[in-house]
C-alpha cells in the first residue's frame, strides 16, 4: 500500500486534471496480452498499442494488423529514382551536351546502367528510412508513457496494452469495463503529458540554423567560381600525379650551367635505332621529289591495306568518315556547333588528291598540313605508309568500272 501512494499512478481518472490520454492495462504474460489483445480487436478499437519486452510471437494476428504500406512507398520511390536516373541521362549525354564518349552512342543506356542502378537504390532508401519514420510518427520526443513509472517494467517483465482516448470507440466507462474483462493485474489511467517541455531546447535550434547556413557556403564558393573570372591556378584538393619529384620538359634546373632541365641533343649524334637515312621510307622523297611508289619493305598486300585500313579508323576517320569524304563525327558536331571557326577535313575523292604523289600524302600524314595536325610522332613509318595505302584503296573503290570485275563474274552483276 505505501508502495502505492509512492508511486504517483492513479486508477481513476478526476475532474480538474490533465486530459485523459488512455487507459492501460498490465499483464504477467504473453497468453493474457494475447488473448486481451483479441477482445481490443474484436470489440472494433483503431488506436490502441501493446508493449513488450520482447518481439511476441502472433502479436500481430491477434492486433488485426495487416501489412505494412512501406513496401508500395518504396517501390515507388524506385520507380521515381529509375525515371530520374533516365531522364538525367538522357538530358546531358543525348540533348544538353552531346559528346561521344569510347564511340558510343549519345544516349547509351549499358553506360548509363550503373547511374540506372544507383539513383534506384538511393530513392529506395531513403524513402524506406524516411517511409518508416512517417508510419511510425517518429521523431516522438516525449510520450504520455514515459510519465508512467511502472511502465518501466516493460523493458524487464511486464506486458501492457493500451487504449488511446483518442479512438472513437471509446468511452472511459465501456472502456475500462472491457479492459476490466481482459483480468489485467493492474488497470491505470494515462493522462496527457503536461510537464515536458514542448518546444525545442533553444541551444539545438540555434545549433541547427548555424549548421544550416554553414551548408550553404560551399554552394556559395561553387556559384563565385562559376561567374568570377581568377588569375590563379586553381585549388587543386587531390594532387594525383600533377606534381612529382622530377623535372619536366622547359623546366628550370639548378644542376646544369643553361639553367634548363630539358638537355638539347648532342651534335652530330643519333640514338640507337633512329638513324633514318632512307629518304624513301622516312620522308617520301625519291631523288628530292615526291615518291610515286611505296618503299620496297611496304609490300601491297591483303595484311597491308587490313592495318592501314585499322590505323585509319583509329587516326582519320573521327575526321574525314571511315570513307574519307569528311564526314567523320568530329566534324560533324563542330559544324552542329557552328561556330563558324570550323576547317572541314578533306574529302579525299577530289582530284588532285587521287593525283598526288604517295610520297605527298605520307608527307602529310607525317607532318600534317594548313590547319591539320601531323601524326609523325604518332603513328610508326610503316604504318603510315599503310594508312596511305588503304588511302589510295578508297580512292580507287569510287573510280571502278564493270572492267574490275573478274569476267567470269560479270554475268552476276545483272
Ligand atoms: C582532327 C581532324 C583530322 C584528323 C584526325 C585527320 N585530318 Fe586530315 N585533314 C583535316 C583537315 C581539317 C584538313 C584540311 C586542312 C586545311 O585545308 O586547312 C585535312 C586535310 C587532309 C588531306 C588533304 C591534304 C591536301 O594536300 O589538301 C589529306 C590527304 C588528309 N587530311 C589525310 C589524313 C589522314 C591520312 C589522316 C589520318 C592519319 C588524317 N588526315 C587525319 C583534319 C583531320
Amino acid at each position: 500500500m505505501a508502495d502505492k501512494k509512492k508511486d504517483s499512478d492513479q486508477t481513476e481518472h478526476a475532474e480538474g486534471e490533465a486530459p485523459l490520454h488512455g487507459l492501460l492495462a498490465e499483464y504477467d504474460s504473453t497468453a493474457a496480452l494475447i488473448a486481451a489483445s483479441k477482445k481490443v480487436r474484436d470489440a472494433g478499437f483503431e488506436k490502441w498499442d501493446t508493449y513488450t519486452p520482447f518481439p511476441v510471437h502472433g502479436i500481430d494476428g491477434a492486433m488485426g494488423i495487416k501489412m505494412t504500406k512501406l513496401p508500395w512507398i518504396v517501390l515507388g520511390a524506385a520507380i521515381t529514382g529509375l525515371t530520374t536516373a533516365i531522364l538525367m541521362q538522357w538530358w546531358m549525354n543525348a540533348v544538353d551536351y552531346k559528346y561521344i564518349i569510347s564511340g558510343k552512342p549519345f544516349w547509351s543506356i549499358p553506360a548509363s546502367v550503373p547511374i540506372y542502378f544507383e539513383l534506384t537504390v538511393l530513392f529506395s532508401a531513403f524513402a524506406a528510412l524516411g517511409g518508416m519514420l512517417a508510419l511510425n510518427n517518429l521523431p516522438l520526443p516525449s510520450h504520455p508513457l514515459d510519465l508512467k513509472e511502472r511502465f518501466a517494467k516493460v523493458t524487464d517483465d511486464k506486458f501492457f496494452l493500451m487504449i488511446q482516448a483518442a479512438d472513437a470507440k471509446f468511452d472511459e466507462r465501456e472502456t475500462r469495463a472491457l479492459l476490466e474483462g481482459t483480468h489485467p493485474t493492474v488497470l491505470d489511467v494515462v493522462l496527457e503529458d503536461r510537464t515536458s517541455p514542448s518546444k525545442l531546447p533553444t541551444g539545438l535550434v540555434y545549433g541547427l540554423l548555424i549548421v544550416a547556413t554553414a551548408s550553404l557556403i560551399p554552394f556559395a564558393f561553387i556559384a563565385k567560381a562559376r561567374f568570377a573570372k581568377s588569375e590563379k591556378t586553381r585549388v587543386h584538393v587531390v594532387g594525383d600525379m600533377d606534381w612529382q619529384l622530377k623535372f619536366q620538359a622547359q623546366q628550370a634546373h639548378p644542376f646544369f650551367a643553361d639553367g634548363r632541365a630539358e638537355r638539347p641533343e648532342i651534335p652530330e649524334t643519333v640514338a640507337v635505332g633512329h638513324l633514318r637515312e632512307d629518304d624513301h621510307l622516312f620522308r617520301g622523297k625519291e631523288q628530292d621529289t615526291w615518291a610515286r611508289t611505296f618503299p620496297t619493305s611496304i609490300e601491297p598486300s591483303a595484311d597491308a591495306l587490313e592495318r592501314g585500313k585499322e590505323k585509319f579508323g583509329v587516326y582519320c576517320a573521327p575526321c574525314h568518315g571511315f570513307a574519307g569524304d569528311g564526314d567523320g563525327p568530329i566534324s560533324v558536331r563542330a559544324q552542329e556547333l557552328a561556330e563558324g571557326t570550323w576547317v572541314p577535313p578533306t574529302n579525299v575523292h577530289q582530284d588532285y588528291l587521287r593525283q598526288m604523289p604517295v610520297g605527298q600524302l605520307f608527307d602529310t600524314v607525317t607532318h600534317g598540313i594548313r590547319n591539320m595536325a601531323g601524326y609523325g610522332q604518332l603513328i610508326e613509318p610503316e604504318d603510315r605508309w599503310k594508312i596511305v595505302m588503304y588511302l589510295r584503296a578508297l580512292q580507287r573503290s569510287r573510280q571502278t568500272s564493270v572492267d574490275d570485275v573478274p569476267e567470269a563474274e560479270r554475268g552476276a552483276l545483272k
